[in-house]
C-alpha cells in the first residue's frame, strides 16, 4: 500500500469506545494509515456512538436482540460493513459473538485484555478478566490482538504485550495498565495489516519484515 493510501476500517463496539477514540486520534495525527468508514454498536447507549458522531464517522446500531439468530445478526453486520467498503474490521470492545464468514477470514481483528489462550472465552471480558487474573495470583498478564475465527477470543495471534501484575493491584488498576498495552499493540497490528505484512499460515501469523525502498 502506498504511503498516501489509507486502509478503510470498520470498528465494532459495545461500550465506552476508548479503543475507537485511540484509532480516531492516531489517524488524525497521521500515525495510523486508516480511514474509519463505519462504526457499528451492538447497543444504543454505547458511548462509543457519541465518539463516532463527534468525529463525523457514520455510525449504526445493530443489536443481536433484533434478530432471530446469531447467523442473521452476523449477516446484518457484514452487510453493513460491505456497504461501507471497509477492508478490515476491528472489534473494539464488541461484546457479542460474531460468526465470521469465509470471505472475511483473517480480516477481522479483536483485542482481548489478557494473554490468550489464557483468560478468554464466554464471560471473560472487561473487568471479569482482570478479577480472574488476580484471583489466580498470576504474576503476568497482558493484551492480545488476534484475527477472529468462529470461537470466542480465538484465532491466529497477531501481537501480544505482557503486563506485570503487582502485589497491591486492583482489577481497575490492572485494567488501566492492560489498556495502555492495548493502545500500543492494536494500532501496531493495524499498521502491519495495512502494510501487507501479516501472513496467516497454518493458523499462525507470520510478520513479514519491513520493506526497504
Ligand atoms: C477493551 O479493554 C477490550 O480489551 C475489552 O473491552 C474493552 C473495551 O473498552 N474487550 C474484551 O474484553 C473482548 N473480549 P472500550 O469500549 O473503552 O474501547
Amino acid at each position: 500500500m502506498s504511503a498516501a493510501r489509507r486502509l478503510r476500517l470498520a470498528v465494532l463496539l459495545s461500550g465506552g469506545g476508548t479503543t475507537l477514540q485511540n484509532f480516531i486520534d492516531l489517524a488524525a495525527a497521521g500515525q495510523l494509515p486508516v480511514e474509519i468508514v463505519l462504526v457499528i454498536s451492538s447497543r444504543r447507549d454505547a458511548f462509543g456512538m457519541e465518539r463516532a458522531r463527534k468525529a463525523g464517522i457514520p455510525a449504526e446500531v445493530v443489536r443481536p436482540r433484533d434478530f432471530a439468530s446469531e447467523k442473521e445478526f452476523a449477516a446484518a453486520v457484514f452487510a453493513a460493513v460491505e456497504k461501507s467498503g471497509a477492508e478490515l474490521i476491528c472489534l473494539a470492545g464488541f461484546m457479542v459473538k460474531l460468526g465470521v464468514p469465509a470471505a472475511w477470514a483473517n480480516r477481522v481483528m479483536n483485542v482481548h485484555p489478557a494473554l490468550l489462550p489464557a483468560f478468554g472465552g464466554r464471560g471473560m471480558y472487561g473487568h471479569f478478566v482482570h478479577e480472574a487474573v488476580l484471583e489466580h495470583g498470576c504474576r503476568v498478564t497482558g493484551a492480545t490482538v488476534h484475527f477472529v475465527d468462529n470461537e470466542y477470543d480465538h484465532g491466529p495471534i497477531v501481537l501480544q504485550k505482557a503486563v506485570e501484575v503487582r502485589g497491591d493491584d486492583t482489577p481497575d488498576a490492572l485494567a488501566e495498565r492492560v489498556q495502555a498495552a492495548e493502545r500500543e499493540i492494536f494500532p501496531e497490528a493495524v499498521r502491519l495489516y495495512a502494510a501487507g505484512r501479516l501472513v496467516v499460515e497454518r493458523g499462525r501469523v507470520r510478520v513479514l519484515p519491513e520493506k526497504t525502498a
